[in-house]
């Protein structure tokens, strides 16, 4: 079974998306266009969280609302680009757990290494949504989503702005029953890792450092 791929192709992310792909777009224009895309594919990712009745009353009237039901969504952000989706879904989310996993490429290996992993505790009965910007050689993704599984989550859903070929196909030989939220899927991976013809580094474009 291949899990599936979202691809949102809604005309704001799209319009959004090509401003942020522009090599002359600023650092502060870079980070507010990712938020404003990642609250849009968050709109999508929890399309299917539960809800259940709640009788209230209205100004004019009782009724029976809907609010959502169980446990506060958690979402994980992989460090550091990660943030830059965090904070487009928080805004949406204001509730929701966080966690953060930090991992870097042994330049010896080019296998990811951990050095950051704080989660919330009982996962078991929460949906996670891991939030890292460039599914490009699914390597980060591919560990960051095991190491979660391990605490046997309710579901988990993978979110990035960029995907490519490469990524998607390492990411779900690896996962195959873990759905990729993406706003495109770009034609390939470089010989460095970046995705093309994509955005450059998305951390370094967010954070200002080059
Ligand atoms: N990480 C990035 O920031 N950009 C890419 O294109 C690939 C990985």
């Amino acid at each position: 079974m291949t899990a599936p791929l979202v691809v949102v192709d809604h005309p704001l992310v799209q319009h959004k998306l090509t401003l942020m792909r522009k090599k002359d777009t600023s650092t502060a224009s870079f980070r507010r266009l990712l938020g404003e895309i990642a609250m849009l594919i968050a709109y999508e990712a929890t399309r299917d969280m539960r809800l259940r009745a709640e009788p209230i009353e209205t100004p004019l009237a009782p009724m029976t609302g809907a609010v959502l039901d169980g446990k506060k969504v958690v979402l994980v952000a992989i460090l550091r680009a990660g943030l830059g989706i965090l904070d487009g879904m928080l805004q949406l989310m204001p509730s929701a757990r966080v966690g953060h996993i930090g991992l870097y490429r042994d330049p010896r290996t080019l296998e990811p290494v951990e050095y950051y992993y704080k989660v919330p505790g009982a996962l078991e009965d929460r949906a996670v949504l891991v939030c890292d910007p460039m599914l490009a050689t699914g390597n980060s993704a591919v560990a960051a989503v095991t190491r979660l599984q391990g605490s046997r989550p309710a579901s988990l859903k993978f979110v990035c702005l960029l995907a490519c070929p490469e990524g998607l196909r390492r990411f779900h030989g690896a996962h195959p029953e873990v759905p990729v939220f993406t706003a495109a899927v770009d034609e390939r991976l470089n010989d460095h890792g970046y995705i093309l013809p994509g955005l450059g580094d998305a951390g370094d474009r967010m954070f200002g450092t080059k």
